[in-house]
């Protein structure tokens, strides 16, 4: 969640002082003064406190309280269900603009003008041709091989098979990076696929959209023209925006943690994919489709809600750590929902989950843990009314999240207040003590 209140731009260190926080400490009887700045202290300010040696440090699993950058790209009220990316708020992004459009607007902090727009376009649409070695990569994966796996894999085989993607372009050149970065990930997304149906890659249509582009790389047939869907191009475009940047997330903060080293963004961005693998973060959309699967039938829902009530299970897509009241991409996800299940003659499971949904807004177990629908519960359900294996649904959520990632990346690595991530622990282990050989070993 953003805790800087007056988010018109990137600010300098204490640049919105809000007074001085008085503590004592009972250990001394000293008293400090803590400067407040965009409502948070700073941790070395804590670290001046000391009653022996070692100054105090906050202990914060899971980072919940802890602002660990400054960022200009996405403003996030958790409370308000409120999400704008340089300052354009979520609902106007998803209906008027486009994934490309976006892309940009997270990557330079303005929507593109014409022009430069479709240079832009023509950037990520020239930047996604695979050479051998990466297609060599996904053919070595078995053929059931979890398409995250094969995509965090190739990600991170990028600086090897490109090494120009590791260096940095010289003093005053534009970065080729960020656009051949989104432009691969999609390649390497519809590769993954068509690795599990035992189909050969097809190389991306440079005259396509990006999501119409994507469309054909997932599903041309073998010497047939393509003929793209405009509903479901228009259906993966918005479904992109709403996925292309979220703020200082579990993926986002291993980028920007990975990248603190100083390693290349191709890397960085790997580290990205494997944190999005996991269910409780992007794997959610799968769980969610697994989830409701295995309920099977609107008259099991009573049931399952009740074992998610006693903590034996969890409803998958529901719930989020910033949001406490609504997430406002699940409102416009919904609608899409309704809009394509609609143009694919409806879903069994969409019954399932609007039950579940009805149960959870009115039971107190929800209510008062504010729990809500998030952007994982239905966007598995267009997935799948558009044809893609739920085992797709985590990699589709990743090609539009290399952008922000990319976005994040070059931010932290421009910040000079930026350091190498490296965080403190409390150790719990045992007293130093003196090694006895295996023989003399009780
Ligand atoms: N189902 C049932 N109970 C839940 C759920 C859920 N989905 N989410 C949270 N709770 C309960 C949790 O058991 C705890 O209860 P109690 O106070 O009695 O112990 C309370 O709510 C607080 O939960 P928490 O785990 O401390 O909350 P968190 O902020 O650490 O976790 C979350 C956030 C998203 C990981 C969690 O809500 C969750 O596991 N949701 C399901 C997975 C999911 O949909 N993830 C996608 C997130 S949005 C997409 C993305 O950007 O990743």
């Amino acid at each position: 969640m953003t805790v800087q209140h007056d988010h018109k731009g990137a600010k300098s260190a204490g640049e919105n002082p809000q007074g001085t926080l008085s503590v004592t400490d009972d250990r001394t009887g000293e008293t400090y003064e803590l400067p407040v700045a965009d409502g948070t202290v700073r941790a070395a300010d804590l670290n001046k406190i000391k009653a022996e040696e070692i100054g105090l440090a906050s202990y914060d699993p899971g980072l919940v309280y802890t602002a660990t950058c400054r960022s200009a790209i996405t403003f996030l009220d958790g409370d308000a269900g409120h999400l704008a990316h340089r300052g354009y708020p979520i609902e106007e992004l998803a209906a008027q603009a486009t994934f490309i459009e976006v892309a940009h607007l997270l990557l330079n902090g303005e929507l593109p003008k014409a022009a430069d727009l479709k240079a832009w376009e023509r950037a990520v649409a020239t930047g996604g041709t695979a050479d051998e070695h990466l297609h060599k990569l996904v053919a070595s994966f078995p053929r059931d091989a979890h398409p995250m796996s094969i995509m965090l894999s190739a990600m991170g085989a990028l600086p090897a098979v490109y090494p120009e993607l590791a260096q940095a372009p010289a003093d005053g050149e534009p970065d080729p990076r960020p656009a051949r970065l989104i432009a691969l990930g999609s390649t390497i997304a519809a590769m993954a696929y068509r690795h599990g149906l035992g189909e050969a890659p097809v190389a991306p249509d440079t005259e396509l959209s990006f999501p119409g582009n994507f469309m054909s790389m997932m599903w041309k047939k073998d010497g047939q023209p393509y003929e793209v869907d405009p509903r479901v191009e228009k259906a993966l475009d918005v479904l992109w925006i709403l996925h292309a940047d979220h703020e200082q997330n579990c993926s986002t903060n291993a980028v920007r943690s990975v990248g603190s080293s100083g390693v290349d963004p191709c890397s960085a961005v790997a580290a990205g994919v494997a944190a999005l693998y996991g269910p409780l973060h992007g794997g959610a959309n799968e769980a969610v489709l697994n989830m409701l699967r295995e309920i099977g039938d609107v008259s099991n829902v009573a049931e399952f809600m009740t074992h998610v009530k006693n903590g034996e299970r969890r409803l998958m897509g529901f719930g989020h750590r910033v949001y406490k009241n609504y997430d406002p991409r699940a409102t416009i996800i919904k609608k899409y929902a309704m809009d394509v299940l609609d143009i694919a003659d409806g879903s069994p499971l969409l019954d399932i989950a609007l039950e579940l949904e009805k149960i959870a807004l009115d039971d107190d177990y929800f209510v008062q843990r504010r729990l809500y629908p998030n952007v994982d519960f239905y966007s598995g359900l267009i997935y799948q009314a558009l044809g893609i294996p739920s085992k797709m649904f985590t990699v589709m959520f990743a090609v539009p999240r290399v952008s922000g990632w990319v976005a994040q990346w070059m931010e932290s690595a421009a910040d000079p207040e930026q350091k190498i991530v490296r965080p403190r622990q409390i150790y719990t282990g045992a007293p130093t003590r003196t090694y006895i050989p295996a023989q003399r070993r009780d």
